[in-house]
């Protein structure tokens, strides 16, 4: 019955991060310890003064379907984050909550995108750019980049990426995976080509804003030549550690904003009603309440990078921003360690689940194979113990 499916799943991949979840099940299920640096969600609670709104919430008897745009309220403690953290003003008509930031971008990609737009996807990127442009039957563009130069892409990479086709470019900063932070300085530059394309829209996911270690978080849309073309995505996944409980919106032009509103009202409808009042408080309280969380990635990224840099073969570069380090280990290709063939990050990696029973992603998944990821997310003692293993299984 696989023939009935359609062309559009058909063509669909499956996220390489859930198939490593899926051999990661297996061993576990075997009986094998293994440590997870796979995931990309905090591993944190969702901190309580955010739990007790929740709960006055549903005492409040919020369970009604919600403005598909999401609640005004909510709305509104959005367009005062965005002034407080970052200077960008919006009004209602320019504010779409949605079922996290995923779907925001989803269905930035539904209302932007016909058949044969190309997007540009600086490399590496968020697994689901890709998939989710050519689910809207766009065409996805990678602009490569090297640990060398930091993992972030030039102007004139930019300017020779653009073609007649090109509709959109993607891109996260804090980035996941390389937790590349773009500065203030870096984002001009970039819009110094982009002002010479002027129907180009650009999409500039900053879920990772407030895990942060480098100072000031830039945003595209900061600049006035750019603000009426930037779709601004954001969430509370990360920084707040409510990644099960779904809530990201955009700030944007108003022309983008009501297509969006008009699209998730055919599809899914406002977000869950109890998961948008907690975010009101989540949102109106100090960014000093989530600081904690940001500090103990501070540390964990210190002790991730000192116990890769002793290993030979893994060349790293000092992530700035998001909870991952993202090595390059084109070192091991062409290499047989422990009777494994190492040609490609995808080997090396699951060469690390099945004899260091570490679970990591391959680059692959990201459009850069030559590294892998390791998520952060993680206790102090798991990264130490999964770093030995991974010192002895290569050695
Ligand atoms: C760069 C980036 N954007 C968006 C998302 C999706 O976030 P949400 O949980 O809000 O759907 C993720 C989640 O991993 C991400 O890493």
């Amino acid at each position: 019955m696989q023939k009935h499916l359609s062309d559009r799943i058909n063509n669909l991949a499956t996220s390489q991060t859930l198939a490593m979840a899926a051999k990661t099940r297996e061993l576990r299920e075997e009986g094998k310890d293994i440590i997870g640096l796979s995931l990309g969600e905090p591993d944190f609670n969702t901190p309580d003064f955010i739990k007790d709104a929740a709960i006055q919430a549903i005492t409040d008897n919020y369970n009604s379907y919600t403005p598909v745009d999401g609640y005004v309220e909510l709305k509104d403690a959005i367009i005062t984050k965005f002034k407080r953290d970052n200077a960008l003003t919006y009004n209602r008509s320019q504010i779409v909550v949605s079922t996290g930031a995923k779907q925001s971008l989803a269905n930035a990609a539904l209302v932007l995108l016909n058949p044969g737009d190309e997007v540009l996807l600086p490399c590496p990127y968020w697994v689901s750019y890709a998939e989710i442009v050519k689910l809207a039957e766009g065409v996805p563009v990678e602009v490569p980049t090297t640990v060398e130069n930091n993992f972030k892409i030039t102007p004139q990479q930019l300017r020779d990426s653009i073609t007649p086709k090109t509709k959109m470019i993607w891109y996260s900063s804090p980035c996941n995976p390389s937790g590349m932070v773009y500065s203030k300085a870096e984002l001009r530059a970039l819009a110094d080509v982009l002002v010479d394309y002027p129907d180009i829209i650009i999409l500039s996911d900053e879920i990772y804003e407030h895990i942060n270690f480098v100072g000031e978080h830039a945003s595209m849309a900061q600049f006035e030549d750019m603000y009426d073309r930037v779709i601004t995505v954001n969430g509370v996944s990360k920084a707040f550690a409510m990644t099960g409980w779904r809530i990201g919106y955009i700030g944007a032009p108003e022309w983008i904003a009501r297509a969006c509103n008009k699209m998730q009202g055919q599809i899914t409808s406002g977000a869950n009603c109890i998961a948008q009042r907690a975010v009101i408080t989540a949102l109106e309280a100090p960014v000093s309440k989530i600081q904690y969380m940001v500090d103990t990635f501070k540390e964990r990224r210190k002790l991730i990078i000192s116990l890769l840099d002793e290993i030979e073969g893994f060349k790293t570069t000092e992530p700035e921003g998001a909870f991952y380090v993202f090595p390059d280990i084109s070192f091991f290709f062409g290499k047989n360690l422990k009777g494994h063939q190492i040609d490609n990050a995808t080997d090396f990696s699951m060469f690390l689940l099945e004899e260091a029973l570490v679970a990591t992603v391959t680059g692959d998944a990201f459009g850069n194979p030559n590294c892998i990821r390791f998520s952060y997310a993680a206790s102090e003692d798991q990264i130490t113990e999964a770093l030995k293993r991974i010192k002895s299984a290569v050695s």
